[in-house]
């Protein structure tokens, strides 16, 4: 980090823009999906009071530190938090609303996996006050699927779609292309078929050969196959372009939305604001004492469990962020976005504009070469930057 980082007091910002989420996580999943490195485990049996119990100390541990705030949006992520007792989330927000506050409309959104989607276990989520679900819904083909480990077939997804959209004022689902031989047109016809349901909101993930899955150990073996880098790039652009013709064009690297449609929980995240991360392995951004601090959870859930039970938290390391690092975590959050970061941003986070905190030459180069943009509302990646996003921010932040 070469660029002189001023150190100003955080402010609070639960009344900012970028608002101030509360994340949960709920770390269990009825099989391990051979792609993914979320902290999801499967486990015969849970005790459900225990885990109800745990989740609400933690957040009372959470609004403790954070003091008053304003919350504008909840996330139940996971893992599968589809397979929560609804009682479980009906208390969770219950606890949220007595801590902080939780104006009605705020935006709640679970996580669900079409194979554990029931009407009843919908309306319950519903009713305890979700108002926007998130369905990984994976691929539109049931080779594919089956190929993904899924447990459930593309019809399945479909009719989990379904009863969603019957239960939720909002939905979401989730896509994984660029998965191995799947060419343009396959994946064209895909996307076509996704469209056609009508979604307001859609996060389509190029998939990604994580360390210590399945998929890795088959990657290392060649017996598993990526789209070549070029390959993979071209169907990324072919996505964003027809996405826009659409009209949900991408407002993040990976998502897409209808105008207004976009998730306000992760905007939060992209736009540096603070969130409390509860739940095994969660992470938070909670500024108290005009200083940011990274929190993590511990990540193994009978571990959290006892840990809970012991210090009354699950929380194993808090950190002080110090100016270089929160430059550096704030441009790398903000340019996933496609609007950037505004110039404010930078103001009331570090106390100065880009061109104060950043290096002007390598600044001025990505500027030059159509990486980036700068100007008066504020600094942001070109769709060429945002899709070489990791080498730009390597550049950038070195
Ligand atoms: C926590 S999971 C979603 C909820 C639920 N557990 C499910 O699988 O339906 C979050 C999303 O991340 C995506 N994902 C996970 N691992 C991935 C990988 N290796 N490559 C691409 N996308 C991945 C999937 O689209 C998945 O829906
Ligand atoms: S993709 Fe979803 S269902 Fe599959 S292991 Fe990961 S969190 Fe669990």
């Amino acid at each position: 980090m070469t660029a002189p980082a001023p150190v100003k007091p955080v402010p609070q910002r639960g009344d900012t823009p970028a608002g101030f989420g509360v994340y949960l996580h709920w770390p269990f999943c009825k099989s391990k999906c051979p792609y993914c490195d979320f902290n999801s485990h499967v486990r015969e049996s849970i005790d459900q009071a225990r885990w109800r119990a745990a989740l609400l100390a933690d957040l009372e541990h959470a609004a403790q530190r954070s003091g008053p705030r304003q919350v504008t949006s909840v996330f139940f992520g996971g893992g599968t938090p589809s397979l929560m007792p609804a009682e479980t989330v009906a208390a969770a927000l219950e606890k949220i609303d007595a801590l902080w506050g939780l104006p009605p409309g705020t935006e709640v959104t679970l996580e669900a996996n079409p194979t554990s989607a029931e009407a009843e276990r919908f309306a319950g989520f519903a009713r305890a006050g979700v108002n926007r679900l998130s369905l990984g819904v994976q691929a539109l083909d049931d080779q594919a699927l089956k190929f993904l480990g899924r447990q459930h077939s593309a019809a399945e997804a479909l009719a989990a779609l379904e009863l969603a959209r019957a239960a939720f004022p909002r939905i979401s689902f989730d896509l994984i292309y660029a998965r191995p031989g799947q060419g343009a047109a396959a994946w064209q016809d895909e996307l076509a078929a996704a469209l056609a349901l009508g979604p307001e909101h859609i996060s389509l993930y190029q998939l990604t050969i994580e360390e210590g899955t399945v998929f890795h150990g088959a990657w290392r073996r060649g017996e598993l196959v990526l789209p070549e880098e070029e390959a993979a790039a071209a169907l990324y652009e072919d996505t964003a372009e027809r996405l826009a013709e659409a009209g949900l064009p991408a407002y993040e690297i990976s998502n897409h939305a209808r105008p207004g449609g976009a998730c306000r929980h992760n905007l939060t995240y992209w736009r540096y604001g603070d969130y409390a991360g509860i739940g095994p392995g969660a992470h938070g951004r909670l500024s108290w004492g005009g200083e940011k601090h990274a929190t993590r959870q511990h990540r193994a859930p009978e571990a959290w469990l006892d840990l809970v039970g012991r210090q009354g938290h699950g929380w194993r390391q808090v950190e002080v962020i110090a100016a270089g690092q929160r430059l550096a975590e704030m441009v790398m959050m903000g340019l996933r976005l496609t609007d950037g970061i505004a110039r404010d941003a930078f103001q009331a986070e570090l106390g100065g504009g880009p061109e104060d905190l950043l290096p002007p030459d390598r600044l001025g180069r990505l500027v030059e070469e159509g990486y980036l943009e700068l100007d008066a509302a504020g600094l942001r990646a070109t769709a060429a930057g945002r899709q070489r996003l990791d080498a730009l921010l390597g550049y950038l932040l070195a």
